[in-house]
């Protein structure tokens, strides 16, 4: 949720942390701060709301220069966005300050153990008492990074913490449980965050942590122990001391991808860029002659051969995503498929077994309910297969295997192309699983490979079509509601479109499966009421198209605005439809892929003529590592 970075090295701390920051702040901008160690003390400042305010403050009151430092952009949970509230938190004394992610449930014992020790805190969070306890250690032992295991052992809950004290001028100390955080190593600097994107411009060159390790960054004259560059030591231990395992890798994501790129919004360049990131989900996946490859899914294909039953687990975008893999994975498979709420999963003491496969789909792979739902399948000898888009995040680094989706970072709250590249993977894992298990390639299959090689050149073209969804989109700003129906893969695609226009416009969005629309939904249709409808292909399925024609006609009949999206050359949806979007043809199951951009592009348009923030909607994080 929060953001964090921390920096030892050569150039100005406060510039590096604040330009780390502003990469960061899709996590979290609620309030931010900042803090360097210059000129043997530690100087710190914070504000409410976005980083700007920070900047802005930091304009008004200037910090020393220094080499080492931290900042962190908060996404509040205990206490509400106030400058006080907002992190570093700083002990009595003003020594050491520590920034956090996460919840530290045991907080409130903490804290009144601390009252009784004569500390003063000063904040509503449940981050001040570390640094507290941080001071009292540091003040015994005198080393930060063993007061920060001392502290540590003493927590509970989920946290990544990273911290500097005056005393070590030359150290940055950070720790993680169940939250993000990664090391990037240059040439005689050192950076910590809770993702690569802080520190990609600097360094391609990143160090995974793993669970419950204590990181310490130290510039020496000495050079790099346990992989640090020249001039900065790396060192890994676990809460205990002992030293800690972490994997060494380079990041591949390209520094430009993380910038706008002449777009006004991240999520408009991110919709753009769908049919590379779909293109790039692809690529090595299909062989020339229709077989699929997918080497990195590690799982045995005698293990897959057993498998008997199947469960999707994801939340939000990915969920509706994991939707529509159920259908795919039936269909081609004929294994039974459901698809959950990570969040609801493991509370339903779900049956699963050693011959069940669960895949979590996970842009961000940080998801608590989404890591948790897994850790959960595991303990029951369930297999993992995570779908995800962060290369070294938790929840492919807890599965038995993992693929990857290839969208590029993903800054924008609201999910576009991660969802389209997570459709794609879907789609490979099922057309996988049927190919290992000996299913019969029929005509249908075979069709669906290789218009699956081709959908990229699809959703460009849909993406070239969208001027009068824009126009449309502005014409409806001053409306209350927007409903969205579909049925099959369709129903899905409204959910989307429903949750896409809810986070960015801020308005009342349903989506219905069509057919439900008479066991109660269709009382809300009243006059010029806006309704989404999306369309099945009149080809193959025609029952479904009918059906779903009816629906139209239905709510057309009782005053709805009907806004359709339909295949090219359906002319039978064209009487009933007050505004026609026309998206290519594809196989049924693939409709997705092209049904959905149009709604990305409706509600990024209507939030801008709405006044909204398009890439930070309020009260929303991009990646919910808490519960
Ligand atoms: C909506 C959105 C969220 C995420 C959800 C899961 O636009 O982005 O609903 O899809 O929070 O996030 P990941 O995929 O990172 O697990």
């Amino acid at each position: 949720m929060c953001g964090i970075v921390g920096y030892v090295g050569g150039q100005s701390a406060l510039d590096v942390v604040v330009a780390g920051l502003k990469r960061l702040e899709y996590r979290g901008y609620d309030s931010a701060g900042v803090a360097v160690l210059a000129d043997g003390g530690l100087a710190a400042g914070k504000k409410a709301g976005k980083l700007v305010n920070l900047e802005k403050e930091l304009v008004g009151r200037p910090l020393p220069a220094g080499g080492t430092g931290i900042g962190h952009t908060r996404w509040a949970t205990h206490g509400g966005p106030t400058d006080t509230n907002a992190h570093p938190h700083l002990d009595n004394a003003g020594r050491v300050a520590v920034v956090h992610n996460g919840i530290i449930e045991n907080f409130a014992a903490l804290r009144d153990e601390l009252a009784e020790r004569g500390h003063e805190l000063v904040s509503e969070t449940d981050t001040e008492v570390v640094a507290h306890l941080l001071a009292e250690s540091f003040s015994s032992c005198g080393d930060l990074a063993e007061s920060m295991r001392l502290v540590c052992r003493r927590l509970d809950g989920a946290f990544t913490l990273v911290a500097v004290h005056a005393d070590e001028p030359d150290v940055v100390v950070g720790a993680r449980r169940n939250s993000p955080l990664v090391v990037g190593v240059g040439e005689g600097e050192a950076f910590l965050a809770s993702d690569v994107a802080a520190f990609i411009a600097h360094t391609r060159s990143a160090i995974e942590l793993g669970q419950d390790q204590v990181v310490e960054l130290r510039r020496d004259e000495s050079g790099g122990k346990g992989g640090g560059s020249a001039g900065v030591s790396v060192s890994v231990t676990d809460f205990h001391g002992a030293p800690g395992k972490a994997r060494s890798y380079h990041i591949d994501w390209d520094s430009s991808a993380a910038e706008k790129g002449g777009y006004d919004y991240f999520m408009l360049k991110e919709i753009a860029e769908q049919p590379k990131a779909v293109a790039d989900t692809l690529l090595g996946r299909i062989d020339g002659a229709g077989s699929l490859r997918l080497d990195e899914v590690r799982i045995p294909d005698s293990v897959l051969r057993e498998v008997d039953k199947i469960v999707v687990v994801a939340c939000g975008t990915a969920f509706h995503a994991g939707m529509i893999a159920k259908l795919a994975i039936e269909h081609w498979t004929r294994i039974p498929c459901e698809t959950e709420l990570a969040s609801e999963f493991r509370y339903r003491d779900p049956i699963l077994d050693s011959r069940t496969l669960v895949i979590a789909i996970s842009q961000s792979g940080e998801t608590m309910d989404t890591l948790m739902a897994l850790r959960h399948a595991r303990e029951q000898g369930a297999k993992v297969l995570a779908v995800c888009n962060t290369n070294g995040s938790t929840i492919p680094r807890e599965s038995d295997a993992v693929l990857y989706t290839h969208a590029g970072p993903e800054v924008a709250v609201a999910s576009t192309k991660a969802f389209l590249t997570q459709l794609v993977a879907c789609y490979l894992v099922a057309l996988y699983l049927a190919q290992v298990r000996g299913a019969k390639w029929g005509d249908e299959v075979r069709g669906v490979v290789r218009e699956l090689s081709e959908i990229s050149g699809e959703v460009e073209r849909v993406l070239e079509t969208m001027e009068p969804v824009r126009e449309l989109a502005r014409s409806l700003a001053d409306k209350n509601t927007v409903l969205f129906l579909g049925r099959h893969v369709g129903y899905p695609v409204a959910l989307e479109g429903a949750l896409k226009l809810k986070e960015l416009a801020y308005m009342h969005a349903e989506g219905f499966a069509a057919g439900e629309l008479k066991h109660g939904p269709i009382a809300l249709i009243e006059h010029d009421v806006p309704v989404v409808v999306v369309v099945p292909s009149p080809r193959g399925r025609s029952v479904l198209h009918e059906k779903i024609v009816s629906n139209i006609q239905e709510i057309r009949a009782r005053g709805a605005r009907t806004i359709v999206i339909a295949e090219e050359g359906d002319e039978s949806v064209v009487p009933y439809a007050d505004h026609l979007i026309w998206i290519p043809a594809t196989p049924t199951l693939l409709q997705p892929l092209v049904s959905t951009v149009p709604l990305q592009v409706f509600a990024c348009e209507l939030a801008t003529a709405r006044g909204n923030e398009v890439d930070q909607p309020r009260n929303l994080a991009k990646s919910v590592t808490v519960e």
